[in-house]
């Protein structure tokens, strides 16, 4: 049965029109140029991926319990839609033999993630990622230098009040036992806690410290603290972190209770907010250290760092801030010929595409409605003819701000327009 409806996009996913990826434009070509600036080259990794890749993220990772889109392809293998860039850009890493080259590898992608989350402003199944991952580097200064790059980016997009906030979450040292001091802390308060908390409890206590809901406030301040309990290493690279912090002037909170979504962290981790924000949906970037990433995907243990930023969120927030954009023409030069001159028109777009972008009026209408029309699409020119005009091989070259006209060869069009 033919729909009757006409089709609409899948829910929770959208258009960008040229109108506004004027200004998307504007925070992806910021992204590049502040990333090369730190010395970051672009990389582009599949939007699919083997689900055990994906899964290797966390299993009890919202991205990958509740919000994959995952599917089998016509060949019987199990795929998913990349819910985040880390775990494929790891594999790419490896596969790719980036870690032959200089260590860190300094990479970074733009490009769509997709989970399957509920919709709101802000949230959205499919979305964009400005990540940045230094690959091969331990060094708590890399954590650093993409915290720094992260701001820059934000900073170059005119979203200047921000507000930074900043944890250790430690490493498998000295996380285990951490973990056992705050699964003994919550557990006489079991009941008090809502469901899915009381779940965590057990698999993922280190979660109940970011739960959002009422009920579960109340004892968090009383939870021991990860960064009273760190080992050696953890709490002099933790050191190390906020010390370059405050030498590049970078004010931070001290947050013990962010944790981050995802399972893959290890030590540093921090997000980006618009200040007086709150509330993990408002995070414009966010990121932190994995050093325990590439080995879960079954390749040599290696340190990484990183961070991916909003790029729905940075130019909702850019726009909201009234960040002006002026769109683009959409072509300089609007060729108008007069009736169905389409062959005449069709040579002059092309005489003129070498120097100048062009389009054509091809409807057959009468060349006063082609002019209302054009006066519409900002071109700065017009280049009108009729059949008498084409026989001789002239045109009207109009400016189209002065409003001034002549008559011109097309031969010499590009010279003229150039
Ligand atoms: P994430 O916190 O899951 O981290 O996402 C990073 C950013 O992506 C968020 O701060 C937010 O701006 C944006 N974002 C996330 N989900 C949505 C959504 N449904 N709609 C719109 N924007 C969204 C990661 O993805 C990690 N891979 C980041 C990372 C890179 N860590 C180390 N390297």
């Amino acid at each position: 049965m033919p729909r009757t409806e006409p089709i609409k996009a899948v829910r929770g996913v959208r258009d960008i029109l040229p109108e506004e990826r004027a200004l998307w434009r504007v925070a992806e070509r910021a992204a590049a140029r502040v990333a090369h600036r730190f010395g970051y080259r672009e990389i582009q990794t599949p939007v699919i991926e083997h689900l055990e890749l994906i899964e290797r993220v966390g299993e009890d990772t919202d991205a990958v319990s509740k919000e994959l889109y995952r599917f089998e392809d016509r060949g019987g293998r199990q795929l998913a839609l990349r819910p985040e860039a880390t775990a494929g850009v790891v594999r790419a890493y490896f596969e790719g033999g980036l870690n032959q080259g200089p260590q860190p590898a300094r990479l970074y992608l733009i490009g769509p993630m997709f989970r399957y989350d509920r919709p709101q402003k802000g949230r959205y199944r499919q979305f964009f990622q400005f990540n940045v991952e230094a690959i091969g580097g331990a060094s708590p200064a890399v954590d650093v230098e993409v915290i720094e790059l992260a701001r820059a980016w934000l900073i170059e997009v005119g979203l200047d009040k921000l507000t930074l906030e900043l944890n250790t979450i430690g490493d498998d040292q000295c996380r285990p036992a951490y973990l056992d001091l705050l699964r003994a802390y919550y557990r006489p308060l079991r009941d008090k806690l809502h469901k899915e908390c009381q779940r965590r409890l057990e698999i993922n206590p280190l979660r109940l410290l970011d739960c959002k809901v009422p009920q579960c406030q109340p004892f968090k301040s009383g939870a021991p603290k990860m960064t009273e309990h760190l080992c050696e290493p953890c709490a002099s690279a933790w050191a190390v972190v906020r010390k370059l912090l405050d030498a590049a002037g970078i004010e931070y909170n001290l947050n013990p209770y962010l944790v981050r979504g995802l399972d893959y962290y290890t030590r540093t981790v921090f997000e980006f907010y618009p200040s007086g924000a709150s509330g993990q949906q408002d995070a414009l970037a966010s990121g932190g250290r994995y050093d325990g990433l590439a080995a879960a995907e079954s390749w040599p243990s290696t340190p990484g760092v990183g961070f991916a930023g909003g790029l729905d969120r940075v130019t909702e927030l850019m726009a909201s801030e009234g960040e002006e954009v002026v769109p683009e023409p959409a072509a300089d030069v609007i060729v108008l010929p007069d009736g169905d001159l389409v062959a005449e028109a069709a040579e002059i777009a092309r005489l003129i595409r070498v120097v100048r972008s062009a389009s054509v009026d091809y409807e057959p209408r009468s060349l006063r409605a082609k002019m209302r029309a054009a006066d519409k699409v900002d071109a700065l020119w017009a280049v009108l003819f009729n059949a008498d005009e084409a026989k001789r091989r002239v045109a009207q070259l109009r400016d189209m701000r002065s409003g001034e006209q002549r008559e011109v060869m097309w031969s010499d069009l590009p010279e003229l327009l150039a």
